[in-house]
């Protein structure tokens, strides 16, 4: 079955086609990064004109590229949230036109289950060797995104229960907003991961919020301290003494140029330390949860998966467990269209309440799980 998906929920506009929820015939992802990039951050009104733009020559990409015409295409997935409303509604209003135009099925994607069966596509350098198993239940999966921060146990496919998740900031969100306060600018996420490359994890011990006895999280304090750690590095220079007439010029204090700015800033050892502080906790949980729970595996899925200390991380604390630990395909662990593909696959084969009936709507605010 080849399924033509489409993605616009955020800040990339994407369409894949994708065979029997694994293979990825085709896959274009056109970023917006630039364009928000001198913003410092996402503007939702300039996404939906993007996603207005590309949408067409997106999706013709994709045909081209997997070499099918329309009579190859046996359904059509999209996202229709959670997300910038004006965002979903292109690739809703998209899916809606070239479904009802060919009389296909339309399948409503939630944007975070798309995220969890991005572990499902064959990395597609391995599409002519080998093909990894796919993931086997019951799973813990760890969503780490830009939006959302949760522990789901899949029983199977389709079958969320939602054990914690984050009372403030996502992960991601956390990413961002501490790459900004360090001047790193956006995307946060990618570029704290290289800064932090460099850095002592070691050597500001930022507190973790725990939250006890429960599989949730907390990282709104985290971010306080950095900015907190920022602000000492910013602390204003002793004022001079007052300038008094009978001191000979060469004797007066100099004025000291005030470095704005974070000239002395230690960048790369609070991006290590405050990158340790919140994956120590994300594999710390998840690990547990995955013990409790007699997981067979632990996925990660959201763009936060695309962090190597995470991977490394939750790596280090399920060997011993002998849990293994998997992640999408590097280029499927931020926002595309094949996990839309992926998802939708399985949700037609389980036969669970897809509409076909050309009334899908966008859910901006739609939780996976509650
Ligand atoms: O899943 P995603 O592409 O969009 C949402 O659904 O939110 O996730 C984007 C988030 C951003 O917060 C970004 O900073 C973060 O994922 N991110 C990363 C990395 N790559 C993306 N965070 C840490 N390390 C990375 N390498
Ligand atoms: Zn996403």
């Amino acid at each position: 079955m080849n399924i033509l998906a489409i993605e616009t929920s955020c800040d990339e506009t994407s369409a894949a086609i994708v065979r029997d929820g694994r293979h990825v015939l085709a896959s274009v992802i056109a970023s917006q990064i630039e364009i928000h990039q001198k913003f410092g951050g996402v503007v939702p009104e300039v996404a939906s004109r993007q996603h207005i733009l590309l949408i067409a020559p997106v999706l013709q990409q994709a045909l081209d590229e997997a070499a099918l015409g329309w009579e190859h295409i046996d359904a059509v997935a999209v996202t229709n949230g959670p997300g910038l409303a004006g965002a979903l509604l292109v690739g809703v209003n998209a899916g809606k036109a070239i479904a009802f135009a060919r009389q296909k099925p339309l399948v409503g994607v939630n944007h975070l289950e798309s995220h969890i069966y991005a572990n499902w596509l064959i990395p597609p350098a391995l599409e002519k060797k080998e093909a990894p198993d796919a993931p086997q239940f019951p799973l813990i999966t760890l969503i780490v995104s830009g939006g959302h921060t949760e522990i789901v146990l899949m029983r199977g496919h389709g079958d969320y229960q939602l054990l914690g998740k984050t009372q403030d900031d996502a992960a991601g969100e956390a990413y961002d907003k501490v790459a900004r306060v360090i001047g790193l600018g956006y995307p946060g996420g990618p570029l704290l991961e290289k800064a932090a490359a460099g850095g002592d994890p070691a050597r500001f011990p930022f507190a973790r919020a725990w939250l006890k006895g429960t599989y949730d999280f907390s990282f709104s304090g985290l971010k306080t301290a950095v900015l907190r750690k920022v602000g000492e590095y910013q602390a204003p220079l002793p004022k001079p003494a007052p300038f008094s007439g009978s001191v000979p010029a060469e004797a007066r204090p100099k004025a000291v140029p005030v470095r704005l700015g974070q000239v002395d800033l230690p960048v790369a050892d609070i991006a290590a330390s405050f990158q340790q502080a919140v994956v120590e906790v994300l594999a710390t949980k998840t690990v547990r949860a995955a013990e409790e729970y007699e997981a067979r595996q632990i996925l990660i899925a959201g763009g936060v998966a695309a962090n190597k200390a995470l991977r490394a991380a939750l790596a280090a604390q399920a060997a011993p467990l002998n849990l293994s630990v998997s992640y999408p395909p590097q280029v499927f662990c931020t926002d595309n269209a094949a996990m839309v593909g992926a998802a939708a696959y399985f949700k037609l084969q389980s036969g669970s309440d897809v509409p076909v009936d050309y009334s899908l709507d966008i859910r901006p605010n739609w939780e996976l799980v509650h």
